[in-house]
């Protein structure tokens, strides 16, 4: 395995002690940062400085950016306060609001998101996710031998993105023949490319769904769309446009993540050797090498509420409609929840970290996301020798999600 970086226990990012003056606080909001700069020492300051900071309104409405790890946890516990109907990103204003809002199931608020949640809750229980193992495995199996048959390969669309979007298609019931197709388009929709293409691409996920919902109305099987297409909230069917809405959710919430997180773990070790080799050696380190690298990685860049009522956070007095940004992967470096919080320990223990939130929104996913990182890395460590950078990774531009849009790597079999 190549070494790009000496492997020490020393911080990846962040600096020792953060600068007494503001940093541009402003470039949280600029995807470049993300891309090529560096985002924690602005974090790391507020943290220290101006936990709940007031940003101005600009190209995106006035808000408040939450950085600490108490903060945002308590934010998450509290829906009543901090509301999701009104969305849970950031967007610009020229852009108005989330369609989703009230509709999707991250985007209702209690009562009723209680009731949408049990619609589909049942595909993401424990026992649910253990019964799909073998299928997870199997199909791992083959995306790695497919991987290594390749020789050289982009290991975030060849390897990590393969395994959720599998996951995903069955449980909405996409028919195995059409996956490859659904793959191609996901790949367009997220991928790289320009935002045009990628939006007609998001278009036809939809039409293709528009499709698959017709065909359950009309024959419903076990999976989620016809859970969705059939299932009652408060005594009502789901709009037509609900029912797409929750599918195009899904989709996203199952298969972005686990893509981001995967593939930035895996960069992590490549910088880490001793650490994959170690993981080799003592399988029992696997869950909690799991939990580092989604804390590591907190994928998910920043989530929104919305205030309801007159509330105190952080010594700051927040108004009714406000809007309050948590930014998860400074929580997850909060020196005052974390020790060493800028090491990546693989054996970290506890490890309480909010990469898949929290409260009444805890990822649904949850389950499914480790089974399926720990499977992954378990079939690699297993059935490769050696994974190689051939080229230098690209970072994803983006202030909703973060990690890398391509890893290329050489994987040779044992
Ligand atoms: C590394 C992987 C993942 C990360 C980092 C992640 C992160 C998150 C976070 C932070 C939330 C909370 C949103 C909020 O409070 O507003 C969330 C919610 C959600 N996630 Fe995940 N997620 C991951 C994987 C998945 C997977 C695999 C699925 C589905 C198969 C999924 C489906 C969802 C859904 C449906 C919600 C909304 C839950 C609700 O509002 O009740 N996620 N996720």
């Amino acid at each position: 395995m190549t070494t790009l970086a000496p492997e020490t226990a020393a911080p990846l990012t962040a600096p020792a002690t953060a600068p007494l003056t503001a940093p541009p606080t402003a470039r949280l909001v600029d995807p470049e940062l993300y891309a090529t700069g560096d985002p924690y020492p602005i974090w790391r300051w507020m943290r220290d400085h101006d936990p709940v900071h007031r940003h101005e309104a600009a190209e995106y409405p006035g808000f408040w950016s939450v950085t600490r790890y108490d903060d945002v946890r308590a934010v998450y516990q509290d829906a009543r306060v901090f509301s999701s109907a009104r969305g849970i990103l950031l967007r610009p204003r020229a852009h108005g609001e989330d369609p989703g809002g009230g509709r999707t199931l991250a985007l209702t608020d209690p009562p009723r998101h209680k009731a949408l949640r049990s619609l589909v809750a049942d595909w993401f229980t424990t026992r649910s996710v253990r019964a799909l193992e073998d299928a997870m495995r199997g199909a791992v199996r083959d995306v790695v031998a497919r991987a290594v048959e390749l020789g050289e390969c982009d290991f975030v669309t060849d390897v990590a993105a393969r395994l959720p979007l599998y996951v995903i298609c069955r449980l909405m019931g996409v028919p195995a023949h059409e996956q490859e197709m659904l793959f191609a388009l996901t790949s367009r929709a997220f991928g790289a490319g320009r935002p045009e293409d990628r939006s007609i691409a998001h278009q036809e996920i939809m039409g293709y769904f528009v499709e698959l919902m017709y065909r359950r109305m009309d024959e419903p099987a076990d999976d989620l769309v016809s859970a969705l297409v059939n299932g009652e909230v408060d005594g009502e069917l789901l709009s037509e446009e609900d029912v797409l809405l929750n599918c195009d959710n899904l989709l996203v919430g199952g298969t972005e993540n686990v893509r981001l997180a995967v593939s930035g773990g895996m960069s992590t070790f490549l910088d880490r050797p001793g650490d994959w080799e170690r993981l080799r050696a003592d399988r029992g380190l696997m869950p909690a090498a799991v939990e580092e690298v989604l804390r590591w990685t907190s994928s998910a860049t920043h989530i929104l509420r919305t205030v309801t009522e007159p509330v105190e956070l952080g010594g700051r007095l927040l108004a009714e409609g406000d809007r309050v940004v948590l930014w998860t992967p400074s929580a997850n470096r909060d020196e005052r929840y974390f020790t060493d919080p800028d090491v990546f320990d693989l054996t970290r223990r506890p490890n309480r970290h909010l990469a898949l939130g929290a409260g009444e929104h805890f990822c649904l996913g949850a389950m499914m996301t480790r089974t399926e990182m720990r499977i992954l890395f378990e079939e690699l460590l297993g059935s490769v020798r050696a994974i190689e950078r051939t080229g230098p990774e690209v970072p994803v531009r983006s202030i909703v999600v973060n990690g890398l849009e391509s890893l290329p790597v050489r994987m040779t079999a044992r």
